[in-house]
């Protein structure tokens, strides 16, 4: 219902309706100081000659000036750890900013840790490295830019279902190393027109893939979430729902995750549901790595029953440096399109969510209602349903 609804008011599916906002709107406690922790990457040179590169520890969302100039604090800092900057200062944060592409990650023991916590920021998409049961227990609110990236990884999903099944990242270092065999090359590369493609997860993320693979004129696009789309936004898009996951994966040549990593997705492609895909598929993970069981992952490429495995989330970020993802490859030595997280972080998208960051935070301050598309966890509860069936 609430999506029919969405799509009664939109003229195409775009994600879950927005919600109407229950919970009261707290805002900033301390009237003189506040403190803002942003956990953020270490952006190095390249953030020194790039300043729209906004998501790093030197660029801070471009917030310093704005929050020097309201006589709040903000840190910002990328380190982890027993000692880090990041504990120490969630001792006494207000809020805390974190971005997905090098979470800090909130456990359940470092939210008890941190008794002035009221407010935490995606700066993105993704809430998972928040302990979200913890941040309801202690009624800290948990809110993300949403839609801020969404086209962003569209676009990297499509580009990496063209990369795998065209074989294109063998054919591009064949070309580097001076070589020159067609055949080589060839003998693994298919056309996406005819083929099957199927999403987990057809939110804002999942529905864009969709709208950009009709024209390549698949045989048939899939979708499996436990949420129905509304039956015009899924006609509009030629997507037929699977209500059954070993059914669904069964049917597709291509499958794509795009659902957030939950209770109900961790570990959710594992060796068993694997077994049940077409031998021979190819996989496009750009959701959370913890979606999928590493080892069963490479174990399903290196013998073929994955043709190919692609994506840019990792179980661990930064991936250690022998993480079987990097290098792992199916039996004829291509089909591994992994790369560093940075699908939802581009120039474009980062403006995006640092700009969504300073309106979240500007709401807080100002005590006003935040947009209820944005909020993950209310006062105490959960005020979406993207993150798993309560
Ligand atoms: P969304 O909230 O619009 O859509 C998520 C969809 O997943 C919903 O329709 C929900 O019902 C569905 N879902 C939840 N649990 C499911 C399950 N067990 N099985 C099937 N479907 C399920 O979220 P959006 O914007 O599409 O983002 C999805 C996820 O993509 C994010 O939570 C994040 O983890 C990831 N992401 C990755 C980025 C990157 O840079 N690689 C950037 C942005 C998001």
């Amino acid at each position: 219902m609430q999506r029919v609804l969405g799509v009664l008011l939109s003229v195409s599916w775009g994600g879950p309706a927005p919600r109407s906002l229950c919970s009261p709107n707290p805002c900033c406690q301390s009237q003189n100081v506040m403190k803002v922790l942003a956990i953020l990457y270490d952006g190095g040179k390249p953030a020194e000659e790039e300043p729209r590169l906004l998501g790093t520890v030197e660029n801070k969302l471009g917030l310093k000036p704005w929050l020097d100039s309201l006589g709040h604090e903000l840190v910002s800092s990328s380190k982890e750890g027993a000692d880090s900057d990041f504990q120490k200062h969630l001792a006494d944060a207000e809020v805390l900013i974190t971005t997905p592409f090098h979470p800090g990650y909130l456990t359940r023991d470092l939210v008890e840790k941190a008794p002035k916590l009221k407010l935490c920021i995606t700066a993105g998409v993704g809430s998972d490295h928040i302990d979200l049961n913890a941040a309801v227990d202690h009624r800290i609110q948990v809110l993300e830019v949403s839609g801020s990236n969404v086209v962003s990884v569209a676009e990297h999903v499509v580009m990496s279902i063209l990369a795998l099944v065209r074989n294109f990242i063998p054919a591009h270092e064949m070309i580097e190393r001076g070589d020159w065999q067609v055949s080589e090359i060839a003998r693994n590369a298919f056309d996406l027109e005819g083929k099957v493609v199927g999403t987990i997860g057809a939110g804002r993320i999942g529905y864009r893939v969709l709208q950009r693979l009709v024209p390549f004129d698949c045989a048939e696009l899939l979708y499996y979430d436990y949420a129905p789309l509304p039956p015009a936004a899924a006609k509009a898009v030629n997507a037929r729902r699977v209500e059954d996951l070993k059914e669904f994966v069964s049917q597709c040549d291509v499958v794509t995750v795009n659902c957030p990593l939950h209770e109900g997705t961790r570990g959710l492609v594992n060796a068993e549901l694997l077994k049940h895909f077409k031998k021979g598929a190819w996989l496009v993970n750009t959701a959370r790595g913890a979606i999928c069981d590493k080892d069963a992952v490479a174990e399903a490429l290196k013998s073929g029953q994955l043709n190919g495995y692609a994506g840019d989330v990792w179980n661990v970020q930064p991936a250690p440096k022998d993480h079987v993802w990097r290098t792992v490859k199916n039996p004829i030595g291509g089909g591994n399109g992994m790369v560093p997280h940075y699908s939802g972080t581009t120039l474009d998208a980062q403006q995006r969510y640092a700009d969504g960051t300073r309106k979240i935070l500007q709401n807080y301050i100002e005590g006003k209602e935040q947009e209820a598309q944005n909020i993950i966890i209310g006062l105490g509860k959960y005020e979406t349903k993207a993150y798993g069936q309560r």
